[in-house]
């Protein structure tokens, strides 16, 4: 029920309403009885500053922030959380008593659903396909979690370049780019793999980011950042080299639980979305 006391979080987007953030905490909220509401609103770029003040003004818990607004936000908060600062985007943004502190939490997302499924980041050699915003979230948090290596494979090389050069002045791991051109000798020595391009998205669906001639016969844990379909070519061909998968669901849900984390102080199970998750995906 909405009272007097009902606390408002929201999504700050362009366009939003297709958004599945709204189900993940409005279900999250009402699950560990929290007084609190989640909604979406359509923010226009030359309208960004005001609608950071009213996160401060309405006294909102804080926000999530996406598309196309994640990179200009960081000119109006208080302060950038340190992994935030390095991937150059905000996508929470916690109100501590007045002030803005940002956050990003996709690619934590994503290494929560790699532990989640039993896997680890550390000492393991990451081959990521892709060097756009996903890419760069993932990267930096695979390194915070110190993976051994991290190779980046890009269409365009010099945005590997970039993400690469933030990994090297910053953290342990070893990283190498290359071309988006993947053979089976590549993978010979990788943990795993990553699609973060949007290659295979609806409608795109016969698109893969690797040739399918490609047989595996190693162990390699194959994830794809794609939601929609569920099951892309890519983590089709892992299937058929029964390879263990990921799906760009798991990652979607896991930076909403810990973008509610960050707000709430509360660590939700995945399990406690299960009955958004059927009704949507
Ligand atoms: P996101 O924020 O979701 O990562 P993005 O920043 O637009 O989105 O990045 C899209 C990624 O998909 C990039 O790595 C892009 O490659 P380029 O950097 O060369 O543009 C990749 N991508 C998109 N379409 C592609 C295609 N047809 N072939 C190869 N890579 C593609």
């Amino acid at each position: 029920m909405i009272n007097g006391s009902t606390k408002l979080t929201c999504l700050i987007g362009r366009p939003v309403e297709h958004s599945f953030s709204p189900s993940i905490h409005n279900c999250l909220f009402e699950k560990y009885n929290i007084n609190s509401k989640y909604m979406c609103f359509d923010v226009d770029k030359e309208d960004l500053n005001d609608a950071v003040d009213a996160i401060k003004a309405l006294k909102m818990n804080g926000a999530n922030v996406t598309v196309p607004h994640k990179v200009d936000i960081i000119n109006y908060l208080d302060d950038i959380d340190i992994n935030a600062k390095l991937i150059g985007a905000v996508n929470t943004i916690k109100n501590d008593n007045g002030r803005l502190i940002g956050y990003n939490t996709d690619g934590v997302g994503f290494v929560n659903s790699v532990i989640r499924k039993g896997y680890k980041i550390q000492d393991k050699n990451i081959m990521i396909i892709g060097a756009g915003g996903a890419a760069r979230s993932i990267a930096v948090e695979i390194a915070n979690n110190n993976a051994k290596s991290i190779e980046i494979r890009n269409r365009t090389l010099n945005k590997a370049e970039s993400i690469s050069n933030i990994i090297k002045e910053n953290f342990k791991s070893i990283v190498k780019t290359g071309d988006i051109n993947i053979t089976k000798e590549d993978l010979a020595n990788i943990d795993i793999l990553i699609n973060t391009t949007s290659l295979g998205m609806s409608p795109n669906i016969y698109q893969n980011p690797i040739d399918e001639t490609i047989k595996v016969d190693k162990d390699i844990l194959v994830c794809d950042i794609v939601y929609n379909p569920k099951e892309t070519r890519f983590l089709k061909w892992a299937k058929d080299n029964d390879l263990d998968t990921l799906g760009g669901i798991d990652m979607l849900i896991n930076q909403g639980l810990e973008a509610f984390y960050i707000w709430i102080g509360v660590r939700p199970e995945r399990e406690d979305l299960s009955e958004v998750e059927e009704l949507r995906f």
